[in-house]
């Protein structure tokens, strides 16, 4: 299942290819309150994170990824790094379904928990991950991890780790 491409009508999610690099860049430019990295880190997301990550395009437009990796010393987790549905793609769960398509993949059977970080006022980002809980029959726990002041210098808020398992696929 890897490397084969999920369709629905027009709506397809597949792997990230370098090529996918500009077109994710402006895509997270344009989903705040989503942190734009270098053009640099989005090439990496797409190639060395590809397999932990996913696009979705909607008649040939990117208007849809996720990054993720497995951390080294916890391979049963895939930590989700960035979610990203442009505003006129919204309301059709495709967060989830991309969410769902990684962990379709041969290359995710060991996984059996989600980990992510999210802003106490990202409402769209909290109900997505726990509707995600849900329809992996898992709980979903929160812990603080870091900091406005602490972590961040006062420069971002404060991210809560969000631990949705163990589940299995
Ligand atoms: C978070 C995001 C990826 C979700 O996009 P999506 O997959 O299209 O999500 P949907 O619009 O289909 O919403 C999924 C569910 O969350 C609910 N939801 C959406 N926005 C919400 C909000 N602001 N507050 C509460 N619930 C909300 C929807 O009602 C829906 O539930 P339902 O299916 O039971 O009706 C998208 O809003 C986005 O890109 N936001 C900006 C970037 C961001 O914050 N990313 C997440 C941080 S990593």
């Amino acid at each position: 299942m890897d490397t084969q491409a999920v369709s629905q009508s027009a709506l397809l999610c597949r792997l990230p290819t370098a090529e996918d690099g500009p077109s994710l860049h402006h895509l997270i430019q344009q989903c705040p309150p989503l942190d734009t990295n270098s053009r640099y880190c989005n090439l990496l997301q797409c190639t060395y994170f590809a397999r932990t990550s996913a696009i979705a395009e909607l008649d040939g437009d990117v208007v849809g990824a996720v990054s993720g990796f497995i951390p080294p010393d916890r391979l049963d987790t895939l930590f989700i790094w960035q979610v990203a549905v442009h505003e006129q793609a919204r309301g059709r769960r495709l967060a989830q379904q991309l969410i769902t398509h990684i962990l379709g993949r041969a290359s995710s059977q060991g996984v059996r928990f989600i980990e992510t970080t999210i802003t106490a006022d990202n409402g769209a980002s909290w109900a997505m991950f726990e509707k995600l809980a849900a329809s992996l029959n898992a709980t979903l726990s929160s812990e603080d991890l870091f900091d406005c002041e602490r972590h961040f210098a006062g420069h971002h808020s404060s991210e809560t780790l969000v631990r949705i398992g163990p589940f299995i696929l």
